[in-house]
C-alpha cells in the first residue's frame, strides 16, 4: 500500500494498492489498459482523501511546453498536463506573453486547469484558452476540444459535467498576446496600488510581482500548512435574497454574476465565527476564512466534518447553501 500524503496539499495521509506515475502517451494507454478505475490526479491541490481507496492512482506527469506564432501578434503556447501551472506562467513571462500573470502561482498542473477553470485576480484561464488534447477513456482514442466543446463557466467545464470521469487532459493550448495587450488590474488590490503608485506602469511582471506577494499575504503555503485553497465556491444566489441580506448586512461583499449575485463565501463563514477556528488540527485559516486547513495531524474525515459543520451554520445564519470547491472523495 502506498501513503498518498505527499500527493495531496492538504497533507492528508490515506492508501492507495497502487501507484503510477505516467510520462508518455504510450505509459498512460498502458496503465489505464491495466487499471480502467483508476484516479487521475494532478498535483493534488483540489482534492480531499477521507478515507483508503480501492483502485490505484495515475499521477499525470507529462513535461514539455511548445511555441508556434499565431496571427496577429499572438503565440500559441501548447503545455503538457503535468506541468507544474505555475512554470507555465513563468515561461510565458519570460518571452514576455501577456495573459496569465494574473494567475501566477496557483498549485494547480496544466491539466487541471480547464477542468476547474482556474480564476483569480479578475481573470479565468479560459480567456486565454484556445483547445486542449485529451484521451477518451471509454475507448482509448485521443480527442481534440474546443474552447466551446469545453463549456467554461465559473470554477466549472464539461469535464465536471457530462464528461466527468471520462476524460484525461494530457495537453493544453493557450493564445497569449506578445505585445501588451490590456493587463487586468480590475481587482480592488491590484487597482488601488497602481492608483497610489501613478509613478509604476502595469506590466505582466509587475501584476505577477503584486498577485504573488498578495497570495502570499493571505493563502497558506501547503508545504507549511495543509489547504485545497478555496474549499467552497462563492455562492451565486438570487437577487431578491441579495437584497434582504444587504439590507442586514451592509458590508456583505457581492458580485454582479450573469444568473444572480455572487457572495463572498469567505465573508459568510468569517461572520457565522469560524474564522480562525480549530478542532484538534482540522481548522479555517486565520486569514481567509473560505481557507480550511490541516496543521498536521487532521485526518480527511476530520476535515470534511468541519466543512459539514460550516455549511450548517452558515444556512441557519443567511439562507445560503455553500457548495464545496474541492472533489471530496
Ligand atoms: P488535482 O487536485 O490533482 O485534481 C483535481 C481534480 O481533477 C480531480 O478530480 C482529478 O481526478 C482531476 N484531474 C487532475 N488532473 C487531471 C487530468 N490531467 N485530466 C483529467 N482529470 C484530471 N484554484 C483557483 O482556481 N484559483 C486559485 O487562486 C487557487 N488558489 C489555490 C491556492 C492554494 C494554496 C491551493 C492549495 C489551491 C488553490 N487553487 C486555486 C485550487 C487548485 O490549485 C486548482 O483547483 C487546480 O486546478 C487543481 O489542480 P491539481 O493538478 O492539483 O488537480
Ligand atoms: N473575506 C472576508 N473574510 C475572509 C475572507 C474573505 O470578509 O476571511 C472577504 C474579503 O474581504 C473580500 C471578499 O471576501 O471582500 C473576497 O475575498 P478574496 O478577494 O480573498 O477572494 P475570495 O472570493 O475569498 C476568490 C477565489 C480564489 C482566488 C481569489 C482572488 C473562489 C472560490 N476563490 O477567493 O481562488 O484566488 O478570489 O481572485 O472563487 C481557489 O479557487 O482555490 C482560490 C484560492
Amino acid at each position: 500500500m502506498i501513503d498518498l500524503k505527499p500527493y495531496n496539499t492538504f497533507g492528508v495521509s490515506v492508501k492507495t494498492p497502487h501507484l503510477i506515475t505516467v510520462e508518455s502517451k504510450k505509459a498512460l494507454i498502458e496503465a489505464l489498459r491495466l487499471h480502467p478505475n483508476a484516479l487521475i490526479l494532478g498535483k493534488g491541490s483540489n482534492i480531499l482523501f477521507t478515507k483508503d481507496l480501492q483502485q490505484p492512482v495515475i499521477v499525470i506527469a507529462n513535461q514539455g511546453i511548445t511555441t508556434e506564432n499565431w496571427e496577429n501578434n499572438l503565440v500559441k503556447v501548447t503545455a503538457a498536463a503535468g506541468e507544474s501551472w505555475d512554470d507555465l506562467v513563468q515561461y510565458a513571462l519570460s518571452l514576455d506573453l501577456c495573459g496569465l500573470e494574473n494567475l501566477s502561482l496557483i498549485p494547480s498542473s496544466v491539466g487541471a486547469a480547464p477542468i476547474q477553470n482556474i480564476g483569480a485576480y479578475g481573470v479565468e484561464q479560459n480567456q486565454f484558452f484556445e483547445s486542449c488534447l485529451a484521451l477518451d477513456c471509454s475507448n482509448l482514442t485521443w480527442v481534440q476540444f474546443s474552447k466551446e466543446e469545453c463549456q467554461f463557466g465559473y470554477r466549472n467545464s464539461f469535464f465536471k459535467n457530462e464528461g466527468k470521469g471520462r476524460f484525461i487532459i494530457w495537453e493544453v493550448s493557450y493564445v497569449l498576446p506578445s505585445k501588451a495587450a490590456e493587463l487586468n488590474i480590475t481587482y480592488a488590490p491590484l487597482k488601488n496600488y497602481f492608483e497610489e503608485h501613478p509613478e509604476i506602469q502595469p506590466t505582466p511582471k509587475k501584476i505577477a510581482e503584486l498577485v504573488i506577494a498578495i497570495r502570499k499575504s493571505k493563502l497558506p503555503d501547503p508545504s507549511k500548512l495543509g489547504n485545497a485553497g478555496s474549499f467552497f465556491k462563492n455562492p451565486v444566489i438570487e437577487e431578491e435574497l441579495a437584497l434582504q441580506l444587504r439590507r442586514e448586512f451592509s458590508d456583505l461583499p457581492t458580485y454582479p454574476a450573469s444568473d444572480g449575485v455572487k457572495v463572498a463565501a469567505g465573508w459568510l463563514i468569517e461572520k457565522a465565527g469560524f474564522k480562525g477556528y480549530f478542532n484538534g488540527d482540522a481548522g479555517v485559516h486565520e486569514k481567509q476564512a473560505l481557507v480550511l486547513v490541516n496543521k498536521g495531524g487532521a485526518s480527511g474525515k476530520e476535515i470534511a466534518n468541519l466543512s459539514v459543520q460550516i455549511q450548517k451554520k452558515v444556512f441557519d445564519q443567511f439562507r445560503i447553501r455553500l457548495e464545496p470547491e474541492v472533489t471530496i472523495l
